[in-house]
């Protein structure tokens, strides 16, 4: 079959990671016989340098147009001082709003051989660890109104709002659900509702949803601040993870490195049909760019489940996630998960052996 993926390379270690990516589909292609074409599109700092703007128009269509995007990451220091409508990160939000892309699935897993990268206690995480974090991607304190003033007594001021409606949080909600039929059958949501009403609203549609359309599947609520708290206590109790947009930024950071390094972690962003945006959830680490030291495992793993999400191939995801996973048990680490007694390699050697095992 013929596929045609966008690729956003971005900024930082983005076109690096890409590249590896890149790499490790060119041989899925080779052996299953299918043909990947990719079309690089500017966005984030790259594009505003460039353009003037963090998300051209040329580069919405381009994904419009395509089967499935690649992202890298956006943002580095030499924007950061810039207002907040021409920032890198407002590229990265405007094309998950411009796609339509509502529901993000942020899988955190221990692999085997990492068990002691994590950095808490072996007896914590014998057990394994795979939370699959479904996230609302494009509502919330993420896009609600904003605004700042200068208030004569008080000086100057600013807010955010957090503001779901009932069809937000139906869709997310059908997402775990789905997600859930296939797994243990139960869902942990996490809100605030102790303090917020719009995750009194988000528990309380959470629960009549799943009750009338997934009568199988157990909801459990879980306020966000024992959330973080039970994630590094014991995270084998999470399996699927529905929760609002901002919670489920700062959760799957979290759990990221929970399971070693955040350079492991992939995402998928989807919604109603099957083209996508996956990206790794880490961001673009301006620090270590151009070094090759960067992991591209989270890259890879993130175009290993475009394979499987959009484009319906569960041999060939699984045919990455063996690579990776038999690469990782050889002892070969980036700097990022570098272990006692294991090989350290670059970044784009990384790519390769798990290329050449496909
Ligand atoms: C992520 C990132 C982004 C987000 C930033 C870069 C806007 O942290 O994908 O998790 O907050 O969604
Ligand atoms: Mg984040």
């Amino acid at each position: 079959m013929n596929f045609n993926i966008t690729v956003l390379d971005g900024d930082g270690i983005g076109p690096e990671i890409c590249s590896g990516a890149i790499k490790v589909l060119n041989a899925v292609g080779k052996k299953y016989a299918h043909s990947f074409n990719f079309t690089h599109k500017l966005i984030g700092g790259c594009a505003i340098d460039a353009c003037g703007v963090p998300l051209p128009e040329d580069t919405v269509k381009a994904c419009l147009a395509s089967d499935s995007v690649l992202l890298g990451a956006v943002g580095g220091y030499k924007w950061d001082n810039l207002p907040v409508d021409i920032r890198p990160e407002k590229g990265l939000l405007g094309i998950r709003k411009a796609m339509g892309l509502y529901s993000n699935i942020r899988p955190a897993k221990l692999w085997k051989s990492l068990a002691s990268a994590s950095p808490l206690k072996y007896e914590i995480v014998k057990g394994g660890v795979e939370i699959i974090i479904v996230r609302e991607l494009t509502g919330g304190i993420y896009f609600g109104e904003r605004g700042k003033g200068i208030d004569g007594n008080n000086g100057e001021y600013a807010w955010d709002t957090e503001k779901y409606s009932v069809k937000e949080i139906q869709r997310i909600t059908k997402i775990a659900c789905d997600i859930a039929a296939k797994r243990t059958k139960k869902i942990i949501s996490v809100d605030k509702a102790n303090v917020l009403e719009s995750s009194r609203l988000w528990r309380k549609t959470v629960h009549a949803y799943a009750e009338k359309y997934y009568p199988e599947i157990t909801v459990e609520d879980m306020l966000v601040d024992n959330a973080a708290m039970q994630i590094v206590k014991n995270p084998a109790q999470f399996d699927v993870v529905v929760t609002s947009n901002i919670f489920g930024d700062i959760l799957s950071d979290e759990a990221a490195q929970v399971t070693g390094s955040i350079g492991m972690l992939a995402s998928s962003s989807l919604g109603d049909g099957t083209r996508g945006l996956y990206e790794p959830i880490h961001g673009s680490a301006p620090d270590i760019a151009g070094k090759d030291v960067a992991n591209p495992i989270a890259t890879i793993l993130a175009a290993a489940m475009m394979l499987r999400d959009s484009f319906n191939l569960a041999d060939e995801y699984t045919a990455i996630e063996n690579a990776v996973a038999s690469v990782l048990d050889s002892g070969y680490r980036t700097a990022d998960i570098m272990q006692d007694n294991c090989k350290k390699i670059k970044g784009s050697e990384m790519a390769e052996l798990i290329a050449q095992l496909i």
